[in-house]
């Protein structure tokens, strides 16, 4: 039918035909141009706003699973911004030097991103929040993090199977810390709109997350990339590792000792040498108390009794650097934390069957013994991490550039 129509046409009709189809075809061509401009411009565009995507190494022999979530990935832009929003103290969503916080107010990288013991202001390395409200537990080192898949805090309360979807990942510490009242004790709202209003900020954040709007999910993102990006993984032990220098023959023994059930039994719940994390990342109760009064234990969260008196094993990396000892820092020294578990174990029903040298209170290592586990355990700590100018504070914030 159609093809008929046309035939019928007059050569008239037909020569306008024909020209209207040269001008829709010189239409048709000058938008193609247009349109290939505008596509190629609309590219460039996308080219400058898209972050880099950033790689993070991973050190021989640790594993390969890293917990990045798809919705973040990792970028130079969103490190950057992360690092100035860890370290600016207006994250507490205040100006007045008296009202100042930010994560580097507790985490400092000379510690390993604890307060350490000898803070001139969170004494005996106790922090509390702007409200002088103490934090319910003492710190937890902030490294290689991005290995963590079992859950945040020393009661893995911020993790995958949390069913409140703000307590998911790395990502939500952020947040928790900025309202939580023994930290920041601030509002969200009010955080976003202050940094959303200081200079260089959006730009900062348009590059990182191709938008200016200023949201804590954003500054929960690009911090949770910074941290990601805190790898400690250059301490003696993994320099020997690696074939670079040899141990002590005391550090030898100690780590021995460390590595068998018979000697101190450690690698169990804090990882060696086929775990260089020197953590499983599991939680445990390792026989400190037979009474337990906390409300913020790992018991608190799953609700099995098994749980009671339970915490995260932590990293042994960096011990150095991070007195003092357990979620209640109770232990001051390395040397107290080995005399307890050498002979002060204290049974109660919901200790970890890892705990073999219960019977007989605890390893009961001779003096030399421990001298030489406590010889292996100084090998774990890498000083190149505390100086990594990559990890320290800016030394100018955006709106001083
Ligand atoms: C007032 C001091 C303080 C401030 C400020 C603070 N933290 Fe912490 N942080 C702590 C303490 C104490 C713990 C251990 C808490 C616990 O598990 O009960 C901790 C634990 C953590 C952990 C868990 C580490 C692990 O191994 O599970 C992460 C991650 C963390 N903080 C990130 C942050 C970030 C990000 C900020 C800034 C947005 C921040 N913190 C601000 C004191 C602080
Ligand atoms: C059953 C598992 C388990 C075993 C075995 C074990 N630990 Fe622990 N360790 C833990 C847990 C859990 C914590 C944290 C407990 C707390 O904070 O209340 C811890 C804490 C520590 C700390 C304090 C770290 C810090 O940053 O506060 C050190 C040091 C330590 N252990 C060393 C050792 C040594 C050395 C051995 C072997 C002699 C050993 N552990 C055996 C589970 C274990």
């Amino acid at each position: 039918m159609f093809s008929d129509h046309t035939n019928s046409r007059s050569p008239f009709a037909f020569y306008m035909l024909q020209s209207a189809n040269y001008i829709s075809l010189a239409l048709k061509m000058a938008l193609c141009i247009l349109l290939s401009i505008s596509c190629r411009k609309d590219q460039v565009y996308h080219q400058v706003e898209k972050p880099t995507p950033y790689a993070i190494t991973i050190p021989r022999f640790f594993p390969t699973t890293l917990n990045i979530p798809a919705d973040n990935p990792m970028t130079v832009e969103g490190i950057e911004l992360g690092r100035y929003l860890f370290y600016d103290g207006r994250l507490s969503g205040r100006t007045d030097p008296d009202s100042l916080m930010s994560c580097s107010t507790c985490h400092l990288q000379a510690h390993s991103f604890e307060c350490g013991i000898d803070h001139p202001v969170f004494s005996g390395g106790h922090p509390f929040g702007l409200t002088g409200i103490f934090t319910p537990h003492y710190m937890l080192p902030m490294i290689n993090l991005v290995w963590t898949n079992h859950g945040y805090l020393w009661n893995g309360k911020v993790a995958a199977t949390n069913l409140s979807h703000s307590m998911n990942n790395l990502e939500d510490l952020t947040w928790m810390a900025i309202v939580a009242p023994h930290e920041m004790n601030g509002d969200t709202t009010k955080v976003a709109a202050l940094f959303q209003s200081i200079n260089g900020y959006p730009e900062l954040f348009k590059k990182a997350f191709s938008s200016d709007q200023v949201t804590v999910k954003n500054i929960g993102r690009a911090i949770a990339q910074f941290v990601r990006t805190l790898i400690s993984a250059n301490s003696k032990f993994d320099r020997f590792m690696r074939g670079d220098v040899k141990l002590t023959a005391a550090e030898r023994n100690g780590y021995v000792l460390f590595m068998t059930e018979q000697g101190g039994d450690c690698f169990h719940c804090h990882g060696g040498d086929g775990n260089p994390l020197f953590t499983t990342n599991l939680f445990y109760n390792n026989g400190k108390d037979s009474l337990f009064f906390d409300t913020g234990d790992r018991y608190s969260i799953t609700g099995n009794t098994i749980d009671v008196g339970a915490y995260k094993a932590p990293t042994l990396r960096n011990l150095t650097f991070t007195a003092p000892y357990m979620n209640d820092g109770r232990f001051k020294t390395i040397d107290e934390v080995l005399a307890f578990y050498n002979t002060r174990l204290v049974w109660s029903p919901s200790i970890s069957p890892l705990m073999h040298h219960i019977g007989t209170g605890g390893i009961r290592l001779s003096p030399p013994q421990l001298a030489d586990l406590k010889s292996f355990l100084l090998t774990l700590s890498d000083s190149s991490f505390i100086s990594n100018p990559a990890f320290s504070s800016p030394s100018k914030f955006p709106d001083e550039k």
